[in-house]
């Protein structure tokens, strides 16, 4: 299963990047406009940190101006993959960036037939997002459970089911045993699933016990031998 974050926040980049656990990026327009910077420069920035595909949303409706916005975004870096909401012009967006050869991520997804519409326009990723369904009493989980299943019935499709609006860790690992390939985390989930209490309080132990040895493994009093 892939990570990718869900912010625009360099500094949350460049530490995640260096876990070495980070496939990819994504963002939207709410979170450029947080980052208080221009699209173009931020979206420039991430990609050369993050050599995966960095997920850049178009603002406009109309077709054609979607169609510019994203050639435009695409032509930041090979990795732009260009986000455009599950709209008719979105997806006919879809289908002739992707006939130009570029990643484009569809976004905005609720539900399973918006998820075949996005795999027949050629869509690389779809974006169903399973908070924002949780958060008016749907079950967001179900959703993805619908789209992986439909997908692997049709081995054409090579849309990959990419879960957004990511709430909490039981989303991933959910989303991981339904098969998804990719889940976009907020930086605060990614850093939450390292977390276990009983890894904290093993972890003191074996640093108390191994304190009391008095041994240090890179200092064992033998001589160093030349390199
Ligand atoms: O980037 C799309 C999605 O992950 C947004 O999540 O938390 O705003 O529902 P959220």
């Amino acid at each position: 299963m892939k990570f990718f974050v869900d912010t625009a926040d360099m500094t949350e980049i460049r530490d995640l990047a260096e876990t070495g656990l980070l496939d990819g990026v994504t963002t939207n327009p709410s979170l450029i406009a947080k980052s208080g910077r221009r699209i173009l420069d931020v979206i420039a920035e991430i990609c050369e940190v993050v050599p995966g595909p960095v997920s850049a949303e178009v603002a406009a409706t109309d077709h054609a101006t979607m169609l510019a916005e994203g050639r435009r975004l695409a032509k930041i870096a090979p990795n732009v993959a260009v986000k455009v909401p599950l709209t008719r012009d979105g997806l006919r967006t879809c289908r002739a960036l992707a006939d130009e050869g570029r990643m484009v991520n569809v976004t905005l997804c609720f539900s399973a037939a918006q998820a075949i519409l996005a795999a027949k326009a050629g869509a690389a990723f779809i974006s169903p997002f399973v908070g924002r369904l949780d958060d008016v009493g749907q079950d967001g989980m179900m959703l993805i459970a619908e789209i992986v299943e439909i997908y692997r019935q049709y081995p054409a499709f090579e849309t990959e089911v990419l879960v957004a609006s990511v709430r909490h860790p039981q989303h991933v690992v959910e989303s991981a045993k339904m098969g998804a390939h990719v889940a976009t985390l907020p930086p605060s989930v990614l850093r939450q699933l390292f977390n276990h209490p009983l890894t904290d309080k093993g972890l003191a132990g074996f640093l108390a016990d191994w304190k009391g040895t008095g041994q240090s493994i890179l200092d064992d009093g033998a001589p160093v031998a030349a390199e």
